[in-house]
């Protein structure tokens, strides 16, 4: 509320239409670097005038409820800090998590941008939770499976997290998310080439249990430039100047827009079964990944969108609880395009 919503530009329509074409990306991973950084689109005319064919149509994103289950509980999110973190740096987190539900923090909001998730429902009509809490927290300090992870090995971390003689984690099958962050000594399977974070369930033959669960990484050492973009920028594109993190923090307020995205698809899409574009469940699209890039009106190809600047000099998008974030959109399915909470009245 009290933001409105604003058709996207051609720009960002051709994003989200390229990426639904390339399908580059495999099951429910992400990366935040626009597929179209390199290509100029927006000095292209014929590019925007084409691209307007499809504005305002669903013909080309097909975003489709296939009745799995949605998140329509008070969703509780389990962290498993994995490696080394700061006091500081859970902190950021942790509050981002407790913003989504922050009703009260200014406005635009990360409450505000939670209320596109909002419009997802199951085959009941039941909506997709607006409490998202904080669960109990777990630290693997000492890198219990070492310091490079396999998508198979982070279902392990996370068995071990909920199998640990001492405080483990609850199993929280309904409604619970388990997120498990990696500290930015650690490598995961993929990150940085193709992903920097991504979302799944783990196998009840692994874990004992089926679990919605996302990893995102602390790209700061390892790649910046690609999953702390726009805070780091890669070295490819010369005179490109990162902007000012919002907590000064480039890693983490970089894992901040990656954690959103696995959260809103988490929420969405849980079992990989309820909404996604594309008929591959292999390679789904989610409502995230159709606004890869996208973090404010005219956002698409390499341009972020209209961004808001602190005093600091800090750029964000959203207010937390006390704090400021850059978070990227995600899909509306009512209107057909990327919306949230910062959208420019035109
Ligand atoms: C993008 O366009 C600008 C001018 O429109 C040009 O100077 C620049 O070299 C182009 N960059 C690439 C990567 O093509
Ligand atoms: C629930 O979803 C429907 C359909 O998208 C939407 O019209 C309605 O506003 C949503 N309710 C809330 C509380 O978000
Ligand atoms: C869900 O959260 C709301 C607060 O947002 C609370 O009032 C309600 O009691 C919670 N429901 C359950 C079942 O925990």
């Amino acid at each position: 509320m009290g933001s409105l919503l604003v058709p996207p530009t051609a720009i960002s329509l051709l994003a989200a239409l390229s990426l639904f074409l390339l399908l580059l990306s495999p099951a429910a991973a992400w990366r935040p670097w626009p597929h179209l950084a390199k290509s100029n689109v927006s000095d292209d005319p014929a590019l925007v005038r084409d691209s307007k064919k499809y504005e305002g149509s669903s013909e080309f994103v097909h975003l489709k409820y296939h009745m799995g289950p949605v998140l329509t509980a008070n969703i509780t999110v389990h962290i498993i800090w994995y490696g080394t973190w700061q006091r500081d740096q859970k902190k950021i987190i942790r509050e981002f998590i407790n913003s989504i539900s922050a009703h009260d923090s200014k406005s635009p909001s990360v409450f505000g941008w939670w209320r596109t998730v909002q419009l997802y429902t199951d085959q009941t009509g039941a909506n997709i939770s607006r409490t998202v809490r904080l669960g109990e927290e777990k630290n693997d300090r000492f890198y219990s499976h070492g310091k490079s992870l396999t998508r198979l090995s982070i279902q392990t971390v996370i068995k071990s997290a909920v199998t640990a003689k001492s405080r483990p984690l609850p199993i929280n099958a309904k409604n619970g998310l388990y997120l498990l962050l990696t500290s930015d000594d650690v490598y995961v399977e993929n990150f940085c080439g193709q992903v920097c974070g991504f979302h799944y369930f783990t196998f009840p033959s692994i874990v004992g249990y089926t679990l919605p669960y996302a990893w995102v990484g602390n790209s700061e050492k390892l790649c910046p430039g690609v999953c702390a973009y726009p805070f780091a920028v890669p070295s490819y594109i010369p005179g490109l100047k990162p902007m000012k993190s919002p907590n000064g923090d480039v890693g983490v307020d970089g894992m901040i827009s990656v954690i959103a995205h696995e959260v809103a698809e988490l929420a969405s899409n849980p079992l990989v079964n309820a909404w996604y574009a594309g008929g591959d469940p292999i390679a789904p699209v989610e409502i995230a990944d159709l606004c890869e890039g996208i973090y404010g009106t005219g956002g698409g190809g390499s341009y972020t969108g209209q961004l808001m600047d602190g005093r600091d000099g800090a750029t964000y998008n959203m207010n937390g609880i006390r704090r400021r974030y850059l978070v990227q959109w995600v899909w509306n399915h009512v209107v057909n395009y990327c919306t949230g909470p910062n959208a420019l009245d035109q």
